[in-house]
């Protein structure tokens, strides 16, 4: 568990007249070139709203997407801009200059109190990736202060999370506090809570080490999702054509071998028998023919799984149980999800999180239901697996 030693209210204080470095995260997910879901930009909005309130000039610094330190048109954030607009509810100015040069130094100079300077995405350039000793140090001589309110990126050692923060004073922000605090409480006081994690989503491989810690810490495991299958296969059952990780095998069978009877997995399933069918069966999973694929959790499993979940009173849920971009295989997520919006908040905390999961809730409409919803991936798997996070650490020093 880490705490902050710093807080957003503290920055609050000296931010009058100050030049901000704020470092926001809005890389939110592109289809057919339009935004689909903005869920990371609304929530720092009433944290943006407040700085202004305290006529702080604000500077914002994001990535979008993995542009490897090239200019990528498709990915400048001024396709962004006219959102950030609206929310926010006032004009802000947008720079597509080199961040190095003295033009942007000049326009972040003439920026009146309680306005706000978007700069192109710090990704175009190589030095953001290499954490840029001089290039953070650049930056950082634009302004007074830096906050980071990108609790999403804190898993990266890049120049615009940690290289900026070591020359200015550096304080989180609102969000970002409210993601530590909340991602805490999911992981902490273990032993008098009865407690169930959920994984779905395809790969073994990069969840094992959050497997291994989930179940040091929650009672129980559920997995469904394209990862099920990889344990099954280990446990020696017919998958057919699905998805699975044979080289993840023998991890998968230590795991089931240490932690058994506190992992459950899918005792019926959903297949087609090719990938374009429009035909999808429910089997008992000792029934998997070769040929068929898995592409949900079956309405048996989807039951056990939604009866454990109200027997608890913690909930840990990252990734989808089934292929739910193609309908009807969300019927697994959404059913399963549908336990959080039965129980009292009040007795139970659910935290959901990371890669697809906050579109396969959406999906499910039940994604209001949850206590709190990290807007981390990659970043909100490590803090869950206990790694220390390079953003997290840096505004501790
Ligand atoms: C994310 O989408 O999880 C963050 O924006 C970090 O993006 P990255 O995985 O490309 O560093």
């Amino acid at each position: 568990m880490v705490n902050l030693k710093k807080n957003f209210q503290d920055v609050l204080e000296f931010t009058n007249n100050k030049v901000c470095l704020v470092r926001v995260d809005l890389d939110m997910p592109i289809i057919n070139g339009k935004i689909s879901d903005f869920t990371r930009m609304e929530k720092i909005i009433p944290t943006l709203k407040q700085l202004i309130a305290r006529n702080s000039k604000l500077v914002l610094l994001s990535h979008l997407g993995r542009p490897g330190g090239k200019i990528d048109n498709s990915l400048s954030l001024s396709k962004i801009l006219p959102h950030l607009e609206k929310n926010i509810g006032k004009t802000i100015l947008f720079s597509n200059d080199n961040i190095m040069s003295p033009k942007v130094e000049k326009e972040i100079k003439k920026l009146e109190p309680g306005s706000v300077l978007l700069l192109e995405n710090m990704r175009f350039y190589k030095e953001e990736e290499n954490n840029d000793l001089n290039f953070s140090k650049k930056i950082a001589s634009y302004a007074d202060i830096f906050l980071n309110e990108s609790f999403a990126t804190c898993h990266r050692n890049h120049a615009s999370i940690t290289g900026i923060a070591t020359f200015l004073p550096s304080f989180p922000g609102k969000i970002f506090e409210y993601e530590l605090k909340n991602l805490n409480s999911i992981i902490k006081n273990f032993e008098t809570t009865m407690s169930i994690a959920i994984l779905g989503g395809s790969k073994v491989s990069s969840k094992i080490g959050i497997i291994e810690n989930l179940l040091k810490k929650f009672n129980k495991l559920l997995i469904g999702g394209a990862m099920a299958n990889t344990f099954l296969y280990a446990k020696g059952l017919n998958i057919g054509k699905s998805f699975c990780e044979p080289k993840m095998s023998s991890n998968a069978k230590e795991i089931l071998r240490k932690f058994n009877d506190r992992i459950i997995l899918p005792n019926d399933v959903i297949v087609v028998d090719s990938e374009d069918s429009e035909e999808n069966f429910s089997i008992d999973i000792n029934n998997v023919k070769n040929n068929q694929i898995i592409y949900d959790i079956g309405p048996k499993t989807r039951k056990d799984f939604y009866n454990e979940i109200i027997k608890s009173k913690k909930l840990l849920w990252n990734g989808p149980l089934g292929f739910f971009e193609k309908k009807p295989f969300d019927n697994g997520t959404n059913f399963v999800s549908g336990s959080v919006k039965t129980l009292n908040k009040n007795r139970f905390f659910s935290v959901a999180g990371g890669g697809d999961t906050i579109s396969a809730l959406k999906n499910a409409q039940t994604i209001e239901h949850f206590s709190f919803i990290s807007t981390g991936g990659g970043a909100f798997l490590e803090f869950i697996e206990g790694k220390s996070l390079p953003g997290i650490e840096i505004l501790n020093k």
